[in-house]
């Protein structure tokens, strides 16, 4: 049994987490994704449009998602990666070298983004003048 981790707000959820989630499952037989709570996003300064229920509940319906745990503090990543056996943890390039100190416990592994979409750009594009956000872009 080879389970799969990885880390993120997740808000308004869209493709591009879909096909992290797609990518990482199939490194695995199972994939267990930690949603961060509100109140760890407030300590990164950090605010999501869904609360951590709504984004847990949308994430847990992603057929590539196995588990929902809540990612409340930095030191987590370390004590899931023990408690659950993981082997892989994986996460977007966009912490590339950042979680590199998890190796010694399981494979680490930075996948790439999926170009043009991103939480922070469909936020803005909404306030800006609600086009969708590929229509922004041309
Ligand atoms: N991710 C991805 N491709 C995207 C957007 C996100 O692969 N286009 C990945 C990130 O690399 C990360 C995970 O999805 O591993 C969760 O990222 P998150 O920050 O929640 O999503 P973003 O859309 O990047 O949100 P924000 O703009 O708020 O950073």
């Amino acid at each position: 049994m080879k389970t799969i981790i990885t880390y993120g707000t997740f808000d308004l959820f869209h493709y591009g987490h879909v096909r992290l989630f797609k990518r990482l499952r199939a490194m695995g037989d199972k994939l267990i994704v930690a949603v961060s709570t509100d109140e760890f996003n407030a300590l990164k300064g950090k605010a999501a449009f869904f609360s951590y229920l709504q984004r847990a509940e949308i994430v847990e319906a992603c057929q590539y998602v196995d588990m929902v745990i809540p990612e409340t503090h930095w030191g987590q990543k370390a004590k899931d990666i023990c408690k659950y056996d993981i082997s892989t943890f994986g996460i977007g390039d966009d912490w590339k070298g950042e979680f590199d100190e998890l190796s010694v416990l399981c494979d680490v592994v930075y996948l790439g983004r999926t170009g043009e979409i991103s939480s922070t750009e469909i936020k803005n594009s909404l306030a800006d003048n609600g086009a969708p956000a590929n229509e922004t872009r041309k």
